[in-house]
């Protein structure tokens, strides 16, 4: 999608370098990093210079090649693979990613291995482009069927970033919202600011901005009442993990969205990759939700009156606090799942009808 006009991606490979956007500058700074060893890699994903379940993935893919080009040598792309899935727990794509180009580098020799690594993670990060993409034109019907009946413009909300920023291109939640913008359909997108982090403003409606779509920036808890007053049509989020049983896993807040949107009979759509699904949880308890720092809640950054980006303490300082990054929606809140291969039921049968 574009920044400026100009298409980008999220993540590149260039003369041995993988090239990232650091999203932890956005959307004051626009800012291409290079990241040129693993470790690069590991910290990228640990301080949110990438993030978004299918980018970490892709991140964490590179971050194998880049090992491969550090040092050809077993043990240490071995080390690496496991501290790249320690570097954030929830998100499920990191591990299928890691895993995916470890078994497609066993018993390869050190002759061949990064040219093999190196076509692995980019067949990742292609499949991905698709992925996103497909995920657009299934859930393209779902708002044209309610622009056909509403003749007026669909009021879309999302929750944190779940846009081109956290995949490679198109985004999941927000393919589906570009691919209307580009037939012609009205699209008005209701972003949730997503606290602590703040993805949806700082993001998502970034990236809408970018892309001319029309959106506006509510606190987390503005949804419950634009839904009881008919202000918005359906939701969209993205996910870090979707259970075979369709429980939904993203960011903090989302379970919040999808109760109230039960209650007002609103549609509450999960647009996902298969790669976000896992095959093998079957308790959503068993999830590893990521806590994070504390600070992420007590401070916030923005621009001075000189346009210089400052940090600043919000809080007391003799308060604690407790900041888990994600959540889980039971799949009776969600209406239908978006995926690569069609929609269906956040179930068991529905995703082995479309996956298995
Ligand atoms: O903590 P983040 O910013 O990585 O969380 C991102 C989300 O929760 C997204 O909704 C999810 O990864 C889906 S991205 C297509």
């Amino acid at each position: 999608m574009k920044i400026e006009g100009k298409p980008y991606r999220t993540i590149w490979f260039e003369n041995n370098i993988v090239k990232i956007i650091d999203q932890t500058k956005l959307p004051h700074q626009f800012i291409i990093k290079d990241l040129r060893t693993s470790q690069d890699a590991i910290n990228a994903i640990k301080t949110m210079e990438v993030r978004g379940a299918p980018l970490i993935g892709a991140t964490a893919a590179y971050g194998l090649v880049l090992s491969i080009i550090e040092k050809n040598d077993l043990p240490f792309l071995k080390k690496t693979s496991e501290d790249l899935i320690a570097s954030r727990p929830t998100a499920i794509n990191l591990k299928w990613a890691v895993n995916r180009m470890m078994k497609k580098l066993s018993g390869i020799d050190n002759n061949e291995i990064l040219k093999l690594a190196l076509e692995e993670a980019k067949a990742i990060v292609e499949e991905d482009v698709i992925f996103c993409k497909n995920i657009g034109t299934n859930g393209l019907k779902i708002i044209e069927d309610i622009a056909n009946k509403k003749k007026d413009t669909v009021n879309i909300l999302t929750h944190c970033n779940a846009g081109w920023l956290a995949t490679i291109d198109w985004g999941t939640a927000t393919s589906p919202i570009y691919h209307a913008h580009q037939k012609g359909i009205k699209v008005h997108v209701w972003v949730d600011e997503t606290r602590p982090r703040n993805q949806g403003a700082n993001l998502t409606s970034y990236e809408l901005n970018e892309e001319g779509i029309l959106n506006t920036i509510i606190a987390d808890n503005t949804g419950g009442i634009l839904m009881q007053r008919g202000q918005v049509d359906m939701c969209i989020v993205g996910t870090d993990r979707t259970l075979s049983n369709g429980d939904v896993c993203n960011k903090i807040g989302t379970y919040l969205k999808a109760l109230a949107a039960k209650d007002n009979n609103i549609p509450f759509y999960v647009a996902l990759p298969s790669s976000t699904i896992d095959w093998n949880i079957k308790d959503h308890k068993k999830i590893p939700i990521e806590e994070r720092n504390s600070e992420e809640l007590s401070h916030i950054e923005g621009l001075d009156k000189d346009n210089k980006l400052q940090k600043v303490l919000i809080y007391p300082q003799k308060s604690k606090a407790m900041n888990l990054a994600f959540d889980v929606t039971p799949a009776r809140y969600v209406t239908g799942l978006i995926t690569e291969k069609g929609v269906c039921k956040a179930s068991e049968q529905g995703l082995k009808g479309l996956f298995k």
